[in-house]
Parts: C-alpha cells; sequence; structure tokens
C-alpha cells in the first residue's frame, strides 16, 4: 500500500523579521527558500501583511522565481491584497484573518460571518486561476461556510491544539480530526499548521485527510541551533514517520 504523506510548506516569515530587525538585505528569506527547496520542502509559504513586518511586496516575486516550489500567499481578504495577488499570480493564496497588534495570526477567519466579501475574493482569484485556501479554526459552521463561498482548500488552525497540553490538547486533536473528515467529505483539500513543532506535527501528520502542513516559526527558531536545512529534513522524516505509522 502507498501511503500518501502530507506535502511541507515551509512558511520564511521569520526569516523576513530577522532582516527586518536591522532594515538591511541580511538575511534574506528568498535565500533560505532556496535552501528549503533543497532541504525537501514541497512548498513556499509567506505572509504578505498590512504593515510588511515579514516578507515585503518585492520579496514575492523573486521568491516565486528563486526556486521551482509553489508559493502559497497568505494575506487578509482586502482589495489591497486582493490587487496585488492578482498581479503576481502565485500558485496559491490562503486568505487569514489579520489584525495590527496581534503577534502571529491568533484565530481563524470568520467565513460565516463574512460570507459575501470573502466569496467575491475567493472567485476573483480562482478566476484567475489561483488556488485558494481559507485558514479556520476546526468548527463545524466554519468549514461548511469555506466550501459554500467556493474555497478549493482549507488550512485548519492548529495553534490551540498546539498550546493545549494533556487531556485538552487530546480534545482539540479530536476537533481538528473531525474538521478533517467534514471538510474532505464536502470535497475541500485538508491543510493543517500554526505552532507545529517536532514534538506535536506527529498526530497532526497522521490525520489522513491532511495533505499539506504550513511550518515557520518552530523551524526558524530550530535553525539557529542546528541549520534551516536539518530541521527541515527532520520535520519532513517526523512526518513521514507518523504518517507511515498511522496507515
Ligand atoms: N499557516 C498559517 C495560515 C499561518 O498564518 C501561519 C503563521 O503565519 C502558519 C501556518 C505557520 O505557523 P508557525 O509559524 O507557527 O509555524
Amino acid at each position: 500500500m502507498t501511503v500518501s504523506i502530507p506535502r511541507l510548506g515551509v512558511n520564511i516569515d521569520h526569516i523576513a523579521t530577522l532582516r527586518n530587525a536591522r532594515g538591511g538585505l541580511h538575511p534574506d528569506p528568498v535565500r533560505a527558500a532556496i535552501v528549503a527547496a533543497e532541504a525537501g520542502a514541497d512548498g513556499i509559504t509567506a505572509h504578505l501583511r498590512e504593515d510588511r513586518r515579514h516578507i515585503r511586496d518585492e520579496d514575492v516575486p523573486q521568491i516565486m522565481t528563486a526556486t521551482g516550489l509553489p508559493l502559497n500567499l497568505e494575506m487578509a481578504a482586502t482589495e489591497e491584497m486582493l490587487s496585488i495577488a492578482l498581479r503576481l499570480k502565485p500558485h496559491a493564496v490562503c486568505l487569514v484573518p489579520e489584525r495590527r497588534e496581534e503577534r502571529t495570526t491568533e484565530g481563524g477567519l470568520e467565513v460565516a460571518g463574512d460570507s459575501n466579501w470573502i466569496s467575491h475574493v475567493v472567485r476573483r482569484l480562482a478566476e484567475t486561476g489561483i488556488r485558494v485556501s481559507l485558514f479556520i479554526g476546526p468548527a463545524e459552521a466554519q468549514v461548511r461556510a469555506a466550501r459554500d463561498v467556493g474555497a478549493a482548500v482549507i488550512e485548519l488552525h492548529t495553534g490551540a491544539y498546539a498550546e493545549a497540553e494533556g487531556e485538552e490538547q487530546a480534545v482539540e486533536l479530536c476537533r481538528l480530526t473531525a474538521a478533517a473528515t467534514l471538510g474532505a467529505g464536502l470535497g475541500l483539500e485538508i491543510h493543517a499548521g500554526h505552532g507545529l513543532t517536532f514534538e506535536n506535527v506527529g498526530s497532526i501528520a497522521a490525520i489522513p485527510e491532511v495533505k499539506e502542513l504550513n511550518i515557520g516559526h518552530f523551524l526558524v527558531g530550530e535553525a539557529l541551533f542546528t541549520g534551516f536545512d536539518a530541521a527541515i529534513r527532520e520535520m519532513r522524516s517526523r512526518i513521514s514517520q507518523a504518517r507511515e505509522r498511522s496507515a
């Protein structure tokens, strides 16, 4: 039996955060994308935030051409970001909620509560050939709303699972598993990400419906000790082992 291993999208935002801390060119997120490709990443993920605290506009086309890998551009569903994505045409766009004061993407998108606008954005992106994913919490209403607005993919927010411990973490894992099963049953492709580490990635990689994991902060932190290449290789291997064990 062939086991399908989830793809690994390497999020390079925090290479850019470090670069921006000094306002210069180093470390270069484009170089990080090249290293990630060599280490076996299946895609590059980057979040063009409204305040440009991670990657900047000019990074996007460079990241797209530096490796043969697909770019998954995370962005808020705003007019500004929509026009940038329609111009640059990344392989995929992941729509995320965004608040300036947050340190990272704290919650999932409220698809159910904003479905007219989100379906407009999804349609415009999809018409241009961009694969659209919605970053949502593992709630039934959000999964169903994602299907109703025409998204091809949902990325399940694993932040609450990553922060929880013991029994609480088991509950979060059940919620993610149920949302993945429901979403796949509705014809959606299932991705997951946020807060994943060597320690907690296995249970998420083992969910059979999960086709892609997007991981950034932990890999960049780990790179300080072992190198970006080694951290990505180790993450890939843990993902593969977890999926193979669960098959
Ligand atoms: N997926 C999405 C949609 C995100 O917004 C983020 C964080 O930017 C990630 C995945 C990666 O999360 P982390 O950096 O915690 O691995």
